[in-house]
């Protein structure tokens, strides 16, 4: 596999881009004012009773719930030239440095430590990950990696039909678009920017270059785009979009609140009375969308439903923020930093061994939409969403 040159230390995290899974020696990190050694003893048992279930999936990316996390998220910037009132703080967000950022050759080198633990997934994010100058390297870049087998990005559109050519020739094979509502006045009010006929670009963009289907991420607000729920399910008659309607999530700045939530029984109910014959579809494992389709449609419709019916129990999902920081729950803020490690000149084993104590503790589910809404997360863009 041809790389850029690398430096000494990240060689060591390359490996040679053959899935294989770790057997290797747990150890955890113990917690401020913990000792490790009962924190070990207790890592050591589960992971022991994991590989005694024969379960050939990485301990590492294995929790303590079995979970096992084979699908990563890597946020390739924070910056975005769209300011999303549910996402960016109306003030901004202070950026990191560039040096403090993951260079490509760090994103793919913890790309490939991830794939060659068993992740078969990744999903290009941000901030808007197609203003990264070298995404469509990246993307071939990862496109190499064995048993990698969707490589997909979530974007706001406005680059899409300029880029998704060369992306598709790379190897993105999956794509999440963002559109908050089908009025051009009101996207410029949701977004703070103008862009509206490029977003509707790049979506019969991807139609016409085969994505199938092309899904598009509907956050619905109260008061802003509840509205509109009838008009985005019409437009699944006559194109293959899934139109995933996101409930409304707290971060930080972003000023949600539980009346602006539009849950997922409201949105259904909703949706019902106009298609009473609107069909359930089978649940894909890991899903975090509840599918539904309206008979003779060529598209269908999504419910993400992450404050009203979390879907923690089946997690698989890991991220890796624009600074290096992995993040085993979009709700939580417990977060180790990456690119220290890999900076630091931490081995392969070494590095394993953190991500796997990080994935350890991970907590059963998320702590309810109250709870998260007075926490302290990052806003939603240095998150990656
Ligand atoms: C953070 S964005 C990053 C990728 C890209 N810039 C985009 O907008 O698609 C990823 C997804 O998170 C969603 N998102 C952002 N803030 C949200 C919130 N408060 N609640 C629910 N979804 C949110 C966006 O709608 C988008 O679909
Ligand atoms: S949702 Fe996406 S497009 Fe909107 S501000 Fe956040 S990162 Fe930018």
């Amino acid at each position: 596999m041809a790389l850029r040159p690398v430096s000494q230390k990240l060689w060591r995290v390359l490996g040679t881009g053959v899935r294989s899974c770790s057997s290797g020696a747990p150890v955890t990190q113990p917690r401020p004012g913990e000792s490790s050694q009962p924190a070990v003893e207790d890592l050591s048992r589960r992971k022991q009773s994991l590989r005694e279930q024969s379960a050939p999936f990485s301990t590492f990316l294995t929790d303590s719930f079995g979970r096992q996390h084979s699908y990563l998220r890597i946020s390739l910037t924070e910056k975005c030239n769209l300011r999303c009132q549910y996402c960016m703080p109306e003030e901004g967000v202070p950026l990191t440095p560039k040096a403090d950022l993951l260079t490509t050759e760090e994103v793919l080198a913890l790309a490939r430590l991830f794939v060659k633990e068993g992740v078969d997934k990744i999903r290009l994010t941000g901030g808007e990950p197609l203003i990264r100058p070298d995404v469509v390297d990246i993307v071939a870049q990862l496109h190499r990696l064995e048993g990698l087998r969707t490589i997909g990005v979530t974007t706001n559109g406005i680059n899409l039909a300029r880029l998704l050519p060369p992306l598709q020739k790379a190897g993105l094979n999956a794509i999440n678009i963002s559109l908050d509502t089908l009025v051009p006045a009101k996207f410029e009010f949701i977004v703070r920017r103008r862009g509206f006929h490029k977003v509707m670009e790049g979506i019969h963009k991807a139609i016409e270059l085969g994505y199938s289907p092309v899904k598009v991420n509907c956050v619905v607000m109260r008061g802003l785009n509840e509205d509109e729920l009838l008009d985005f399910v019409a437009l699944t008659e006559g194109l293959p979009l899934d139109i995933r309607f996101i409930e409304y999530m707290p971060f930080d700045g972003n000023r949600w609140n539980f009346k602006k939530m539009v849950s997922y029984k409201e949105m259904l109910d909703t949706v019902q009375q106009r298609w009473p014959e609107l069909e359930k579809l089978p649940e894909e494992e890991s899903s975090t969308a509840k599918a539904f389709k309206i008979p003779g449609f060529q598209g269908q419709i999504s419910f993400i439903t992450s404050m009203s019916e979390h879907f923690c129990g089946t997690c698989n999902r890991l991220r890796i923020t624009a600074d290096g920081n992995l993040k085993v729950c979009l709700f939580g803020s417990s977060e180790v930093s990456l690119r220290d490690l890999l900076r630091t000149g931490a081995t392969e084993e070494e590095l394993l061994r953190i991500i796997g104590a990080a994935v350890g503790r991970k907590k059963r589910q998320h702590a309810g939409m109250f709870n998260i809404s007075q926490m302290k997360n990052r806003p939603m863009i240095l998150i990656g969403g």
